[in-house]
């Protein structure tokens, strides 16, 4: 498919539209004046917002969305469960939460945001499969548009009921960390990969031949992340707090990748700019306030 702006739209497979290129709030923070970059976020274009329970960053996007003057309708927001409000009642009270501090009624698109809790999490199968019902069912009450995961491996995917699909596996994927498995899989079974930390966090941008095809391309190292992962088939999420780098990252459509560079960014080595997160085995811990550990 031909993509002509951030706002383009993706077939998810349960018949929604995802907006092209995500933005990504990690890192903003609601009692830090978050809803300032959200909002310039959405006046340079984006239409797609990304947080999570973990964040803090909700409220900064329901406010943002609020002042734009966009219709809801107009904006695709994605929330997360946190890895440790998997069991009972607790998704449904995370995902009221969530609405509570957007101030919506419905997120467009609830993720699983960990698949499994700690070392000594030995049930995660079990716990997986429960509670993916109870997503479906948030879904069939029309608190969320489409449910789906993030950092899911195969392994993981395989623990869901197969009767419905997520519409996306949201995963670490940049230049230099491509998990080409866990994309295989997914994009094999029609579910979306979104690609979290599209510029490494900043690691990839230095990097000698991501620089080179800049410079080939008269653009910058990433403006060529970014459009490496739409060359690839992956939504890439991507955060700036600068107004200047936030609408750069939208500019990626007057551009395309040969084959020739898309082989050598494939080969960058492996791990380059990894943030060192493994599902299952470097889980992340939180404080009761849910800072990270
Ligand atoms: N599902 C998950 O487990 C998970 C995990 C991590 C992240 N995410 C989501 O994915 C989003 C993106 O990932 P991320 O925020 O970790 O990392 P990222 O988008 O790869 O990198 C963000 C960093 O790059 C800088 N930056 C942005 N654009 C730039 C540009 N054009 N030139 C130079 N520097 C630039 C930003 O600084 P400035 O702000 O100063 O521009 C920031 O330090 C997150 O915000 C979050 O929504 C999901």
């Amino acid at each position: 498919m031909q993509l002509s702006s951030v706002k383009d739209l993706i077939a998810l497979n349960d018949g929604n539209k995802i907006p092209a290129v995500g933005f990504g709030t990690w890192q903003i923070f609601d009692n830090q004046n978050g809803k300032e970059p959200v909002l310039q976020a959405l006046e340079c274009g984006y239409r797609h917002i990304d947080t999570a329970a973990l964040y803090n960053s909700e409220e900064s996007v329901g406010l943002a969305v609020k002042e734009s003057g966009l219709k809801r309708e107009e904006v695709f927001i994605t929330t997360k469960v946190w890895k440790d409000d998997l069991v009972d009642d607790a998704i449904k009270a995370s995902l009221y939460r969530s609405l509570d501090n957007l101030k919506m009624d419905y997120v467009d698109l609830f993720l699983i945001h960990w698949p499994r809790a700690n070392y000594n999490d030995l049930y995660w199968p079990f716990i997986l499969a429960k509670a993916w019902e109870k997503m479906l069912s948030l879904k069939e009450e029309g608190l969320c548009k489409s449910i789906g995961v993030a950092n899911f491996l195969p392994h993981h995917l395989q623990a869901l009921p197969d009767w419905i699909k997520p519409a996306c596996d949201q995963i670490e994927f940049h230049v230099g960390y491509m998990q080409e498995e866990t994309l295989e899989y997914c994009q094999k079974r029609g579910i979306l990969v979104e690609g979290w930390a599209a510029l490494g966090r900043g690691l990839c941008l230095n990097n000698p031949q991501i620089e080179a095809i800049a410079k080939k391309h008269q653009v910058t190292t990433a403006q060529v992340c970014l459009r490496f992962c739409l060359e690839l088939g992956v939504v890439p999420l991507v955060k700036s707090a600068n107004p200047q780098r936030m609408s750069e990252n939208t500019k990626l459509f007057d551009f395309s990748l040969d084959e020739e560079d898309l082989k050598a960014l494939k080969v960058v080595p492996n791990k380059s700019g990894w943030s060192g997160e493994h599902p299952d085995t470097a889980i992340p811990f939180c404080d009761e306030e849910r800072h990270f550990l």
